[in-house]
């Protein structure tokens, strides 16, 4: 393929064409200048490493990232859409611009508003150029192309694929933690779950691919990684001689450089002992497991189409339980899922008490698009569903506040990625994916791993000190 930066360049030097081109500055005809992109994201993990990946292919095309949408040529928010206020936010992000005044600008709307409004969003937000939802980024460079040649309106929004998106450069943005995503979309079906509609069919990338870029990782300097995916768990390798997905974590955690493997999110019904043997033989894979119940009733998680019932569930923590470090679990909890009984939410308050979870995202219900909850009956109030979350997460924040105080005095590894004004003050995670926030009498400490001692706790975090 010709470079694709000659292109865009030759367009932004032709006076004749800068009338045309939307990538030409304003009144500058025949001033050489790179395109400048603003990138702004909204949502999940997933969405934070594809606009990484988006970034990686705009500079790699020579483009410029610049800070603000007024200073950029082309504007893209990278979008959420798993509950109704994520999705509202890009709409008023859109309103921002007015049709005349911007009119040298490209606005893109990309992830999952951009699937799942579609062409409906040229009619809501008409001075939009491009809508691409991510199983269409593969296609960015063609897209970028037409946009680069006049075009007005681009779409990219098929979901029928089995490729993932690789991209020859990354515009990684954690200075110590790289994403990696191994899988993408999702085949399970939750009724209330916009992600299989607005991410298509899981796809996984081939083991082999995931190991050179992890090594490249850390021959650049990282330590840390992540592998993402919907249901990470779910993983199912492509490659002629598979790895399991347990498997795999070993292999990334055998990596030389690599000191913390980190993998989000598991679904339930995949997690099976293999990845607990794999946390309890590898050090390097983190003790942590992300895994989101959604409800305590095994009514309601049936009506959500959940897989797994609240024993299922159980037996699963009790596997986590059972190994020989001490994992720390996190949850991701719905409150008011229709039809949802004062009782089946005692259920999930047992539950609470049961799973001694380290932490939990919970959200009141929000009706999304084409999913089978939207039709269903006898819907909870909004009143009901704010006093339920209320109870829920204070019943979760007295769990967490006595968990971490039994931490109090233990020694823990923690890979420092912050700094705070006030002088020798650092913050840092363990291993177990716990906050701690220390004081050190070193200088220049981030991206060091140190032992800490903790001091105190609180509900959210741990405080310690540096133990020299
Ligand atoms: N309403 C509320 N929460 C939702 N989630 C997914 N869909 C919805 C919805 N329609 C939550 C689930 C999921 C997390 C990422 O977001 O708990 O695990
Ligand atoms: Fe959504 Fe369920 Fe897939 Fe998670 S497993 S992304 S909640 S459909």
């Amino acid at each position: 393929m010709t470079p694709p930066i000659d292109v865009r360049l030759e367009t932004l030097t032709s006076p004749t064409s800068a009338a045309a081109a939307p990538f030409a500055p304003a009144g500058v005809a025949g001033a050489v200048n790179v395109a400048t992109f603003y990138l702004e994201t909204f949502g999940c993990q997933m969405n934070v490493h594809d606009s990484e990946k988006v970034a990686g292919v705009l500079l790699r095309r020579g483009y410029r990232q610049v800070d603000s949408p007024e200073r950029a040529q082309l504007v893209l928010y990278n979008t959420c859409s798993i509950r109704e206020k994520a999705a509202q936010k890009v709409f008023s992000r859109l309103g921002q611009f007015k049709a005349g005044q911007d009119a040298g600008k490209i606005i893109g709307v990309l992830g999952c508003v951009a699937q799942q409004e579609g062409e409906r969003i040229f009619e809501r937000a008409p001075w939009v150029g491009l809508v691409c939802g991510s199983a269409s980024y593969r296609k960015l460079p063609e897209l970028l192309a037409e946009l680069e040649s006049g075009n007005r309106r681009v779409t990219g929004l098929d979901t029928d694929t089995d490729e993932t998106f690789e991209t020859e450069m990354t515009r990684r943005d954690h200075p110590f933690r790289a994403y990696l995503t191994i899988i993408e979309g999702c085949d399970k079906a939750c009724a209330y779950c916009v992600v299989p509609f607005t991410r298509g069919p899981e796809r996984s990338r081939a083991s082999g691919s995931i190991l050179e870029e992890v090594r490249q990782l850390a021959d650049v300097g990282y330590s840390e990684v992540q592998l993402l995916g919907q249901t990470v768990n779910s993983y199912k390798d492509p490659s002629p001689r598979p790895r399991s997905f347990a498997e795999l974590l070993v292999a990334v955690a055998e990596v030389p450089g690599i000191r913390r493997v980190r993998f989000t999110t598991s679904h339930p019904t995949d997690f099976h002992a293999d990845i607990v043997q794999a946390i309890d033989a590898v050090p390097a894979v983190c003790d942590h497991v992300h895994l989101p119940v959604q409800s305590g009733s095994t009514r309601v998680l049936r009506a959500m189409q959940r897989t797994y019932t609240r024993d299922a569930y159980l037996e699963k923590i009790a596997l986590i339980r059972s190994a020989r470090r001490h994992i720390s679990v996190t949850t991701d909890i719905i409150v008011g899922f229709p039809g949802e009984t004062e009782a089946d939410f005692e259920e999930t308050l047992s539950l609470l008490e049961v799973a001694q979870y380290d932490g939990a995202f919970s959200f009141k219900y929000s009706p999304r698009p084409n999913t089978p909850a939207l039709a269903m009956a006898d819907p909870i109030p909004e009143e009901e569903m704010g006093r339920r979350l209320v109870i829920l997460q204070e019943r979760q924040r007295q769990i967490q506040t006595a968990r971490n105080a039994a931490l109090v005095g233990e020694m823990f590894e923690v890979l420092v990625d912050g700094e705070s004004r006030k002088e020798s003050q650092w913050a840092g995670r363990t291993s177990s994916n716990r906050v701690v926030n220390f004081t050190s009498p070193r200088q220049n400490l981030l991206g060091n791993y140190l032992q800490v001692r903790v001091a105190r706790a609180g509900p959210h975090s741990l405080v310690g000190e540096h133990v020299i």
